[in-house]
């Protein structure tokens, strides 16, 4: 019998998960469909029934599902329980479980663009919100030296409260937090942004202030900058990190590889070249 795969999203129509997951079953040769889940906040309780009833298979969970799903999770991972948010379901023998890859998508983004390790890294995430959260998990458990800086210091706070205390065993990675103003305070090997900047206040919004990373080119300091926004696929940032010869990646690294993530947990098989290609292959199609 076909499995059934879905994203869990409102709205979700815009998805390009069912074009990428589609197309990684097709290349592995599984008997599967994917399709999108457009679902209300207030009609998530009678879907998760249903999924638990045997309606679907699995589940990727994207925006405003991620920390609601949990209330509704037989077993959570431990990086998903750290994190907060669950954007993976699986169900396995009438049991929901629910896990994370999107730190498993930002770290694999790195470590493809040539970073072989981020142990003592100086990393600055703009951002506090689940994104961020996930990336700042990832980061610490690969013991990189992270710093958040957010719009509203409270929420970088929380998050560096939440996160700081995991990995204690970690000797060289470290939690700091503050407001993005900040950021004149820091030379860092990698940036990323993971605000939602770009979709809240369009592309003319400025994240940080303009000549920053011009000024740290001038003294021979040219971080890898990532966004994990994909729509435009070059930021603003990416564009004036360009500017300032810094190397870049782009947010559907991280988007891609997150996915790959799912297959594997779903499938229980190792996503092969032909598939990540396949995969990589779909989202270039949806994102033109
Ligand atoms: P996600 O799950 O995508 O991370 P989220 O949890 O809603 O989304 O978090 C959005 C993040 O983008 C937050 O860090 C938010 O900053 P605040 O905590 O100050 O709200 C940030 N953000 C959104 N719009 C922004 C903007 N125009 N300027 C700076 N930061 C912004």
């Amino acid at each position: 019998m076909s499995s059934k795969y879905g994203i869990l999203a409102y709205p979700a129509g815009h998805s390009l998960s069912p074009a990428v997951h589609n197309a990684a079953f097709k290349a592995a040769g599984v008997d599967a469909e994917y399709e999108v889940c457009d679902v209300k906040p207030e009609d998530l309780e009678v879907f998760m029934n249903e999924m638990k009833g045997g309606a679907y298979d699995g589940l990727s969970v994207s925006s405003p599902h991620k920390e609601a799903v949990i209330d509704f999770m037989d077993n959570i991972s431990p990086d998903a329980y750290d994190i907060r948010a669950v954007n993976t379901v699986v169900l396995k023998k009438g049991k929901l479980i629910g896990s994370n890859t999107d730190w498993v998508g930002a770290l694999e983004a790195l470590k493809r663009s040539g970073v072989e390790s981020l142990v003592g890294k100086k990393v600055v995430i703009l951002g506090a919100g689940g994104a961020a959260r996930a990336i700042a998990y990832g980061l610490l458990k690969e013991r990189a030296h992270v710093v958040v800086l957010n719009r509203t210091m409270d929420k970088a706070q929380k998050l560096a409260n939440d996160l700081s205390g995991l990995f204690k065993g970690n000797a060289s990675g470290s939690l700091r937090f503050g407001a993005i103003e900040g950021i004149g305070n820091f030379e860092p090997d990698i940036l990323i942004q993971a605000t939602s900047i770009w979709t809240t206040s369009g592309t003319e919004a400025q994240i940080l202030p303009s000549g920053y990373l011009t000024g740290l080119a001038r003294e021979g300091v040219r971080p890898l900058v990532m966004d994990i926004v994909y729509k435009p696929r070059i930021t603003p940032l990416l564009f004036a990190a360009e500017d300032a010869d810094c190397d870049v990646i782009t947010g559907d690294k991280m988007l891609l590889y997150q996915a790959v993530a799912q297959f594997e947990t779903w499938t229980g098989k190792k996503a092969t070249k032909k598939v990540v290609e396949a995969m990589e292959v779909a989202l270039k199609e949806g994102l033109k």
